[in-house]
């Protein structure tokens, strides 16, 4: 029996057939709408809002959980049950996300006619910067929220997506957002800067042998790879070359826009997203590594966590009366963003709410139970739970175990670093100081921190406006030393202590 399922956006309607008892969530994206889901329709991120009416199944128990006091109903887990119409927040169909902006002043051009685009994609956001290739002048810069989200938050979830079902849904939905991004110009040159998985997504290439040991990929791209032809809709395009499976062509753009292929004093570079990456350059070796730091810091998996956007807490003081809360957008508060975590994490240990091992401690004031869990509360509609704490726990854990592994194969102690570069949307909003005392990089490196914003978006910028930086992308992919955390002998250790404030 089928039923008709009327779906609203901002563009206007669309009437589309399904059989009763279809979820709302794969229709939605059969039609290209993208509704914001990180957990990739597993019913456990409670992010896929929409308004529905007519005939829908009734709310399940585990549905009104997730909602908590939020109206409407989960994509994912609410059914068409006979005509019904569908409203997709249109903020979370096309979510503009804020990046950083790169002038050709940064470096030397190397000049010639036409267009080009700069292509940074993240596993969150996907970031375009168009620019004319005879002045470097910057033109337009475009960013949208990845809509690969659908099929997962993390990287992760996405190589296991492919080998359940195939890369080419996924494949195909990069391609055409980007190609949607570039609005009908055709550049003339491309270079794209992405992790190994989103690079072979992109090169329509199967990710599933990065999904267990022996990791292996299908290319590690650069110079020696071709796009096949009809890849975008573009002329010459180049992905920046990746070093392994888990440290890929962001991670070799970051490199070179944070100069550490050149050589000087020992420093650092860590990328904080679903998977973070980290650099180490000392004495000729630039070596590097990759840690499953986990989707946390993007917001997904914690409560009231959400990715940078307006509504977002992004930071968090303590002040004579109490919190105080610096708003994404200066509205009311939502939810929390990764930066925003680092703080009331701080604050929690300052106040003493949470002792060292991350335990809420039910006798200090903020904290309550709720459900059998402590929580700790930031503001009338935003609490961090236990199950919060512990995920951010681990995720700072991997990241600092990551650096302290590396700064031992380089025969270095934490404080032989003179510079630690921090990458990524997320590190350009965080309070460098807070990190540090909460332990996502050890404590003597608090001060000496730089924060590069998109440094993977920049390499690529560079590699497209300088035929220099290109080939220093190679020269770094061909030299960085990959170390494999997780058969360090070390590494376990540096985790386990990490995980204590
Ligand atoms: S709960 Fe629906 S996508 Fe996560």
């Amino acid at each position: 029996m089928s039923c008709t399922v009327t779906i609203k956006t901002a563009q206007g309607e669309i009437a589309v057939r399904a059989e009763k008892g279809s979820k709302l969530l794969p229709l939605l994206i059969q039609q290209g709408i993208y509704a914001d889901a990180p957990c990739g329709g597993n019913g456990t991120c409670g992010r896929c809002l929409v308004r529905v009416s007519g005939e829908v199944s009734p709310m399940t128990e585990r549905e009104r959980h997730l909602l908590g006091s939020r109206e409407g109903r989960l994509a994912c887990i609410c059914e068409a049950m006979g005509d019904c119409t569908v409203e997709v927040d249109p903020k979370a169909e096309k979510m503009a996300v804020q990046v950083d902006s790169y002038t050709c002043k940064e470096f030397e051009l190397t000049p010639r006619k036409g267009v080009g685009a700069a292509i940074d994609i993240g596993t969150t956001t996907v970031a375009v910067y168009i620019y004319d290739l005879s002045s470097g002048e910057l033109t337009d810069v475009f960013s949208e929220v990845n809509r690969q989200r659908i099929f997962g938050a993390d990287v992760v979830s996405r190589i296991e997506y492919s080998v359940k079902n195939g890369h080419t849904a996924l494949s195909n939905t990069v391609i055409s957002q980007i190609n949607s991004m570039l609005g009908g110009r055709r550049p003339d040159r491309v270079t794209v800067a992405g992790n190994t998985v989103m690079e072979h997504l992109l090169a329509g290439l199967d990710p599933s042998g990065m999904a267990r040991v022996p990791f292996t990929t299908r290319s590690l791209f650069g110079g020696s790879f071709t796009p096949s032809e009809g890849l975008l809709e573009a002329g010459e395009v180049y992905l920046l070359p990746a070093v392994s499976a888990f440290v890929g062509g962001d991670m070799t753009g970051a490199v070179v826009a944070a100069g550490l292929d050149e050589d000087g004093p020992a420093r650092m570079l860590i990328d904080i997203g679903t998977n973070g990456e980290i650099a180490l350059r000392s004495e000729g070796r630039l070596l590097c590594c990759a840690t499953a730091a986990g989707p946390a810091f993007e917001g997904c998996g914690i409560s009231c966590g959400m990715g940078g956007l307006p509504g977002a807490v992004r930071s968090i003081r303590l002040g004579k009366n109490g919190l105080e809360l610096s708003v994404i957008g200066n509205t009311r508060p939502v939810g929390i963003c990764g930066s925003g975590l680092i703080d009331a994490l701080a604050v929690m240990l300052e106040l003493g709410a949470m002792d060292e091992t991350g335990r809420l401690d039910e006798d200090c004031e903020g904290v309550f139970e709720e459900n059998g869990e402590l929580c700790f509360r930031i503001s009338e509609d935003i609490t961090l739970t236990q199950g919060d704490i512990r995920a951010v726990q681990t995720a700072k854990a991997a990241i600092c175990g990551g650096m302290l592994t590396l700064i031992k194969r380089a025969g270095l102690e934490p404080c032989d670093i003179s510079t630690l570069y921090i990458a990524g949307g997320f590190g350009s909003g965080i309070d460098p100081e807070n990190a540090g005392k909460i332990g996502l990089y050890p404590s003597e490196l608090s001060k000496k921190t730089v924060v590069l914003g998109n440094a993977a978006g920049r390499g690529a910028a560079a590699a497209l406006l300088n035929d220099g930086a290109r080939e220093r992308c190679e020269a770094v992919a061909a030299t960085a030393e990959y170390i494999e955390l997780s058969s360090d002998p070390d590494f376990g250790d540096y985790f386990i202590d990490a995980m204590l404030f």
